[in-house]
């Protein structure tokens, strides 16, 4: 060994010696390492009305009250996007029962998509087939897609992981999520677990006058009853029936289920403009039917359709009124209704109870509870 790297050795490891005497402040960790920081998840509870069904299987374990908190935040934080302008909460607002209101949205660059944005209400009962057209299977699977949407949040999941990493607060939160050691542990999939978490909370509040009826705290006023009476068809010859449970059924106000419900008009199944679950499938018998979701909030989230095609309830109810447009695929249910039109028509009154009756499943408290708000 050479004389001056002897020197140079015992000076190296002289300093690697005082470097490491132990000194009076604990030292920071290594940027990155964040095991000084305690990880003692505490399970999140998921709590639904009396009269809710049961909730589907979840994960032991995979509900914490730190990653919902984390996926709160991500969920309104314009991180996301690629010009820090968006948010999955800039088409998915409170105040709109978890829509924007629009036919459909503009992402970062202005750019229209073709669909409505969809409620995310009671979202934990349905991880099966997300979309108007079943095509996301997972909430997890789903939250991963916006970000790198060209006409959504238009970024890379390599470029806002890379913000995560840098972020005064993330590692330490994605810590307390998920027990990560180091910043570097950080990964989309993470990300995307913790939005699911959150969304899975999005419950309704049991508040509605629907739900208080149910619990024998609230009683429908004739109106009310009398909506409620068609929209279930227990009514009398006397009065029309007009199917809706059918494909709306059951304390959710879906089944989750899709139907062609005569929206447009086709000569051929390879007619619509939009196949809808068809595209998805690859079945032409389902080009044209969507998802008929939740009626929960329905006052709240116009306008409606897949396409925001109808800007009030009225405009919905003259839709099922009168049966809809023929096509292949149209549902039988739909062309009950419109022989029902032609021989016991609905009158404005009926209509009017019908809205009546939609609107108990107001759910405000859901809108307004502060567990679903901003973080920021
Ligand atoms: C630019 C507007 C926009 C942004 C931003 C956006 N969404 Fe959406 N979201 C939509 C639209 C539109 C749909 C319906 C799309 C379809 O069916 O084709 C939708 C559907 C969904 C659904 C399916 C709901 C259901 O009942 O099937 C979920 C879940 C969802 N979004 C969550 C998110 C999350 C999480 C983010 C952020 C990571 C996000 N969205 C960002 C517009 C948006
Ligand atoms: C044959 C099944 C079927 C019947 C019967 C039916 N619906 Fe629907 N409903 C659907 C489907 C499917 C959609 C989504 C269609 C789309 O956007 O392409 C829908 C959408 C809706 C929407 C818009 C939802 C939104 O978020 O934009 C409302 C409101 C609605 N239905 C109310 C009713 C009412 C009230 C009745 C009874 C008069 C009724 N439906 C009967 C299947 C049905």
């Amino acid at each position: 060994m050479k004389p001056y790297f002897r020197n140079f050795l015992f000076v190296f490891f002289a300093m690697l010696f005082v470097a490491c005497e132990p000194d009076e402040q604990p030292k920071p960790p290594p940027a990155g390492d964040l095991e000084s920081i305690s990880y003692d998840p505490q399970p999140y509870t998921i709590e639904v009305p009396d009269n809710f069904p049961n909730l589907p299987f979840i994960e032991p374990g995979s509900m914490t009250v730190d990653g919902v908190e984390l996926g709160r935040h991500l969920f309104y934080d314009p991180i996301l996007s690629a010009d820090f302008t968006q948010s999955c909460s800039s088409c998915h607002l409170p105040a709109g029962s978890f829509t924007d209101n629009l036919a459909t949205s503009a992402g970062i660059d202005g750019v229209n998509g073709t669909r409505s944005s969809m409620s995310l209400l009671n979202i934990v009962y349905n991880d099966e087939a997300l979309f108007w057209d079943g095509r996301a299977i997972t909430l997890e699977e789903q939250a991963l897609l916006p970000v790198e949407d060209p006409i959504e949040l238009h970024n890379t999941w390599g470029e806002v992981v890379d913000r995560f990493k840098a972020h005064d607060t993330y590692p330490e939160m994605f810590r307390k999520a998920f027990g990560i050691k180091d910043s570097e542990e950080i990964t989309k999939e993470l990300a995307a677990k913790a939005i699911g978490q959150f969304e899975k909370t999005l419950v309704s509040s049991g508040q509605s006058k629907f739900d208080r009826e149910k619990r024998g705290e609230y009683f429908f006023n004739d109106d009310e009853l009398a909506g409620e009476l068609m929209f279930n068809d227990q009514t009398d010859e006397t009065i029309p029936e007009m199917e809706c449970a059918h494909c709306h059924g059951g304390e959710l106000f879906t089944t989750n289920e899709f139907f062609n419900n005569g929206l447009d008009a086709a000569n051929s199944l390879d007619d619509f403009i939009d196949k809808g679950l068809g595209a998805v499938s690859n079945d032409p018998e389902d080009n044209g039917r969507f998802r008929a979701p939740t009626l929960r909030n329905i006052f709240f989230t116009a306008p409606y359709m897949h396409d925001g095609r109808f800007e009030t309830l009225e405009e919905v109810i003259d839709h099922y009124a009168t049966g809809g447009h023929v096509s292949p695929s149209i549902d039988g249910l739909m062309n009950d209704l419109r022989n029902q039109h032609n021989t016991k028509p609905v009158t404005e009154e009926q209509k009017q109870q019908l809205i009546a009756f939609l609107k108990t499943l107001n759910d405000v408290k859901f809108m307004e509870n502060p567990a679903h708000q901003s973080p920021f």
